[in-house]
């Protein structure tokens, strides 16, 4: 199984990574999101806006942390109406779990009560770039999230219309931009190789993806933008006594396989991908393997030029 296929991404891979995305983000922005979102619920309402949102683990998040309170309207989007399919499934079987209500009146749209919020969902099929572009899109909100999705897009095109979506304060949380490193230990022959085509297979799909991360540090300076907070993110997973617990070693499986799929389609397959693979999968199961990549996370905000 590999995190991303011809056909999108697998849930079951977004399910894995919410818990090693919980326990990378970076603790100094989303804090500083917290205090920022507290002051602005004290004003009503809260429109929130997240792209790429997959199964709606960042609102699963957001929940479990208590940042949202009162009456909120998430409006959750993704390109790939499957994601947003499993969704449904996905949020209910947790927010049963957890105790809270959640009802569904339609195909794309539910309400979730929790102890501290009431939270409208809409579920949006739709492309970041569509909604970028469209004059109807409802808004304006107080919050844009965009996690794990920029290196998908053509950010320097697509950021500032959608954070024209903002109020004229609104913020945005941008967060697990991949920042130009993987790291696989122990050091093995061919990881130089791999890792150079891996992030050449990246630059191939979206020129300066493997990049995001850093680009973005310097996008998110310009006029018009406040940035609130930044920081790394890193997902790092190492073996403890020998073993990883099981979304790990589902999440390392799968972004093994991904390196595979990427590079036997590269133009010339380097000769050491298949030995390489073979040593690391091997590694992965004896409870040796451990796996570093770099993100960075950001909050800023709009401040409209005088
Ligand atoms: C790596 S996944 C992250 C999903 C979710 N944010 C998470 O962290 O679990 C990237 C998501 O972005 C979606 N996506 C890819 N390109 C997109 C685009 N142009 N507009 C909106 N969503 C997109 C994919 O379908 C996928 O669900």
């Amino acid at each position: 199984m590999a995190a991303e296929t011809g056909q999108g991404f697998d849930p079951r891979y977004l399910a894995a990574k919410k818990g090693i995305d919980d326990r990378a983000r970076n603790h100094h922005v989303w804090e500083t999101l917290r205090q920022a979102l507290l002051a602005a619920a004290a004003d009503g309402p809260l429109h929130i806006l997240e792209i790429g949102a997959g199964l709606g683990t960042m609102l699963q998040r957001l929940v479990q942390h208590g940042l949202l309170q009162g009456p909120v309207t998430y409006v959750a989007t993704d390109s790939d109406p499957g994601q947003l399919r499993a969704a449904r499934p996905y949020l209910s079987h947790w927010a049963a779990k957890e105790g809270h209500a959640l009802s569904w009146s339609g195909p794309h749209r539910g309400l979730l009560s929790t102890q501290k919020a009431e939270i409208s969902l809409v579920l949006g099929p739709v492309r970041a770039e569509e909604l970028a572009d469209q004059a109807t899109m409802p808004g304006p909100f107080q919050l844009l999230i965009a996690h794990a999705v920029l290196d998908l897009l053509d950010f320097p095109l697509w950021l500032p219309p959608l954070l024209g979506r903002l109020t004229a304060h609104g913020l945005a949380y941008l967060t697990c931009n991949f920042d130009g490193k993987t790291l696989w230990l122990p050091a093995c022959e061919g990881d130089k190789e791999i890792g150079r085509i891996y992030h050449a297979s990246m630059e191939a799909r979206l020129r300066g993806a493997s990049h995001t991360g850093r680009r973005l540090l310097a996008f998110l300076q310009r006029p018009g933008l406040e940035l609130l907070a930044a920081g790394s993110s890193d997902w790092l997973i190492h073996p403890r006594k020998g073993s990883y617990c099981r979304d790990e070693a589902f999440f390392l499986h799968a972004i093994l396989a991904t390196v595979e799929g990427q590079l036997s389609s590269a133009k010339r397959p380097p000769a050491c991908l298949a030995p390489w693979v073979a040593s690391r999968r091997r590694q992965l199961e004896a409870g040796q393997l451990s796996f570093l990549a770099s993100h960075l996370d950001f909050l800023v905000r709009r401040s409209p030029l005088p």
